[in-house]
């Protein structure tokens, strides 16, 4: 902006932004744009080569034909440092969706590729059932990354045993490592974690500190680097709780829209809250009220926005009793037979939904059976 005009410049300069620290800006934005470009154009090779039909469908040729290397074409000279600024956006954009079209389709698992919809979801029965011994007697929760960054994370295990006396999170390299019993490592949290709602999401967990209001961001890659905060209506002690209790007073789930943060309002007679939550900063975006009990459902987990919650945490013949639509602020309550749920067991400890992998992950105590279940 400050490379045209007289009156231009003199803003500039009235704005303490020099020429040169202008030039400098848009320089390390063309090369931003440039590294952006070869990772887009490296992650479109792999593509290509191991996911041929997916790579027809990403449609990443058509983009790499029609965005021009920076320095292959002399068109980037003109231009504007708001055009520069969207076409860095769109890039990262399209490189976290090639990346992730890429992990999906190179998973060491049966990948649901069906659930990736935002319709009405089934749940299908259990693609995996297995019992884990540790999990057996103590309320556990277990997942995978969310929104893994390579492909070894994806395929990481992450277990939690316990719910308000435990800080050990034990990480497993596959679900076959698990069955074994064969874990890579055991990481401390600063703080117990409180209640099985915990997320992992891109490197980093995403727990309430037991007996306080806080949420913790702690980063697996960076094991010094977190993040609290303060929730005022979230309550720290074992009250708005799902019905088992165990200290179930938040519930962070990751859907197709990002990270959550479903809780009830201690304030309010423990009627769910559904917080969207910033990764980063752990601010909330925006929060929808709704008029049900933590202790009238039996689990919770968010897809495409919308709150699911299960009638009960130990009928063997379970169903989603009641929706809330972020989108359109509209709640519902569904009858026995509009999405039925078979656990495997009776006293299910936590149930999330995986965006990346498409499965539901359950956890229940009296065998330790831990599950998963594609939504279509
Ligand atoms: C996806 O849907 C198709 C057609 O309904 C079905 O044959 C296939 O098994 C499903 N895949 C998974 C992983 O559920
Ligand atoms: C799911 O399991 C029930 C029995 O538990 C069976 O009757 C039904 O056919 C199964 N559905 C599918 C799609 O496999
Ligand atoms: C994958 O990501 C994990 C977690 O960030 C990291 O520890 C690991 O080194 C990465 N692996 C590769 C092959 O990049
Ligand atoms: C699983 O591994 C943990 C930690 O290494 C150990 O304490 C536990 O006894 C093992 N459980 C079984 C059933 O082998
Ligand atoms: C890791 O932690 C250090 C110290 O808290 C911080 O300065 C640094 O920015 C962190 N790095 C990342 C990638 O979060
Ligand atoms: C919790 O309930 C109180 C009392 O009704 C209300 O003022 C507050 O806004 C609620 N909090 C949220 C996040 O909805």
């Amino acid at each position: 902006m400050c490379l045209f005009g007289r009156s231009a410049l003199a803003l500039c300069i009235l704005f303490g932004v020099g020429l040169s620290h202008s030039q400098q800006d848009r320089f390390s934005n063309l090369l931003e744009l440039l590294k952006l470009q070869v990772q887009i154009e490296k992650t479109g090779d792999f593509l290509r080569r191991d996911c041929p039909t997916l790579f027809q469908q990403t449609g990443v040729s058509r983009y790499l034909r029609s965005e021009p290397r920076v320095g292959q074409s002399p068109s980037y000279n003109g231009v504007t440092s708001e055009e520069l600024a969207l076409k860095i956006s769109l890039a990262s954009h399209t490189l976290e969706f090639l990346t992730q079209s890429y992990l999906r389709c190179t998973a060491d698992q049966q990948i649901n590729t069906n659930g990736t919809g935002c319709g009405m979801p089934t749940i299908e029965n259990s693609s995996g059932v297995f019992q884990y011994n540790p999990a057996n007697s103590r309320q556990s929760a277990w997942m995978r990354d969310s929104q893994p960054t390579n492909q070894s994370s994806a395929n990481r295990v992450w277990f939690f045993r316990g719910f308000v006396r435990d800080n050990a999170v034990i990480m497993f390299d596959s679900v076959e490592a698990m069955k074994r019993n064969h874990s890579r490592e055991t990481i401390r949290l600063p703080y117990n974690w409180a209640g099985t709602g915990h997320v992992v999401y891109r490197d980093s967990v995403y727990f309430q500190r037991a007996l306080t209001k806080n949420i913790v961001k702690f980063d697996f890659k960076n094991r010094t680097a977190m993040i609290e905060a303060s929730m005022r209506d979230v309550d720290g002690g074992n009250t708005c709780t799902y019905p088992w209790r165990g200290y179930t007073t938040t519930d962070f789930a990751v859907d197709e829209y990002g990270l959550w943060l479903v809780y009830g309002n201690i304030s309010n007679n423990c009627n769910l809250v559904i917080a969207k939550i910033n990764p980063d900063t752990l601010n909330v975006e925006k929060s929808w009220a709704t008029t049900i009990s933590s202790g009238s459902v039996g689990n919770t987990f968010m897809k495409c926005g919308v709150l699911y919650a299960t009638n009960s945490y130990s009928e063997l013949s379970n169903y989603i009793r009641y929706t809330y639509d972020t989108n359109t602020g509209k709640q519902e309550s569904l009858p026995p037979n509009g999405i039925p749920f078979k656990p495997p067991g009776k006293y299910n400890t936590m149930l999330d939904y995986n965006p990346h992998d498409g499965l539901l992950y359950y956890a229940d105590m009296i065998k330790g059976n831990l599950a998963t279940f594609p939504i279509v």
